[in-house]
């Protein structure tokens, strides 16, 4: 998992993904940290040599222009009968609403449907992620299930909404 080489990168409409390099961490842990990307991102991923040092996904510096907007990894599930990738991200708080998640969230679906081979990708914001949720359905994403209690956030333990999107889904 989280092995396969990217090479160059991903064109969006306005945004490109490239490989997270030691230079984007410092701006990464920044908006990682943010309330706004906090109260959805799991904080104990900020441990000393994050994400460098941790290869359970593939990592990509969202960048705009000249500036860094965020990050979006991915996760393989290699199994044949069961093959399929899925997608985590976040976006600087003071860039919300100008559509990148959705082009990064395309972006990278396009990539690992067509030069990597999936055909079926999932993601599980909170069940009260709503941003997150109608990010994802604008770009074909469904929900397909409710997962009770998946996952503990600070004191509480919360809801998921597994949503999954078909190579001849994507818009
Ligand atoms: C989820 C996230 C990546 C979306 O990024 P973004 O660049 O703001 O996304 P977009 O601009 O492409 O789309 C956001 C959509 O959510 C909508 N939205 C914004 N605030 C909302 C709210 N409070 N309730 C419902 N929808 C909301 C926007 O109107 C927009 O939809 P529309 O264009 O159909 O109107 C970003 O909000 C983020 O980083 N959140 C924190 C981390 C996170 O939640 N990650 C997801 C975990 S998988």
């Amino acid at each position: 998992m989280g092995e396969v080489a990217l090479v160059g990168a991903l064109s969006g409409e306005s945004v490109m993904l490239r490989p997270v390099v030691a230079d984007d961490v410092p701006v990464l842990v920044h908006i990682m940290s943010t309330p706004e990307v906090r109260q959805w991102w799991d904080a104990a991923d900020l441990v000393d040599d994050w994400p460098l040092a941790d290869s359970s996904a593939t990592r990509l510096t969202i960048v705009t222009g000249r500036r860094i907007a965020g990050m979006i990894q991915y996760w393989e599930n290699e199994d044949p009968r069961d093959r399929h990738a899925g997608i985590e991200i976040f976006i600087d708080p003071d860039l919300h609403g100008r559509g990148l998640g959705r082009d990064a969230i395309r972006t990278l679906a396009r990539y690992l449907f067509d030069q990597l081979g999936h055909h079926r990708l999932v993601i599980d914001p909170a069940a009260t992620n709503e941003t997150a949720i109608r990010c994802c359905a604008a770009v074909g994403f469904r929900p397909v299930g409710m997962m009770h209690g998946r996952e503990r956030h600070t004191s509480s333990v919360r809801d998921g909404m597994v949503m999954d999107l078909l190579s001849t889904e994507l818009r």
